[in-house]
């Protein structure tokens, strides 16, 4: 299974979000059959390494960052079992590539998974260490529930 997380620049949310996956995923010893990635809607920060606060959260949460900003393209459609936007905006960024409508079935909202969902993963990009923090706590009871109900099978 492939999984991709979607943000608009690839630097706050989707690498976040990838990286507390692999680490669930790693720690239930499920590497050899579940992969992810993360990449952009937008180009602005295409080769970027993950913000600075992003690794800072990540790191002080026990969780290892390692990610090149990359922007979404058409590829991704066939290439990916799952693609998770952030955001309304980030879905709809999805959808308008050319061919989206063939697989609509693998695009959500990231938070269609979390108990306390449905909604958008806030941008932290305008936002204080304690909105990545808030990120982090979303999405990590947000992957626990899709591991639970699509992964663990
Ligand atoms: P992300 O956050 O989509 O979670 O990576 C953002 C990063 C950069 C910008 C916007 C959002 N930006 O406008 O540069």
């Amino acid at each position: 299974m492939k999984v991709l997380f979607v943000c608009l620049g690839n630097i706050c949310r989707s690498p976040l979000a990838e990286a507390v996956f692999k680490h669930k995923i790693q720690k239930l010893n499920l590497q050899h059959r579940i992969s992810a990635d993360s990449c952009g809607t937008g180009n602005y920060h295409i080769g970027d390494q993950p913000d600075p606060r992003t690794i800072k959260i990540a790191s002080k949460n026990g969780v290892e960052i390692r990610h090149e900003a990359r922007q979404l393209s058409a590829a991704d459609l066939s290439t990916f079992d799952h693609l998770f936007a952030m955001d309304q905006n980030n879905l709809k960024g999805i959808l308008r590539l050319p061919g989206a409508d063939r697989h609509a079935h693998k695009i959500k909202r990231m938070r269609e998974f979390d108990p306390q969902g449905p909604g958008d993963v806030p941008d932290p990009y305008y936002g204080t260490l304690q909105d990545f923090q808030y990120v982090y706590d979303m999405l990590d009871r947000t992957l626990d529930a899709f591991i639970n109900s699509e992964v663990k099978l």
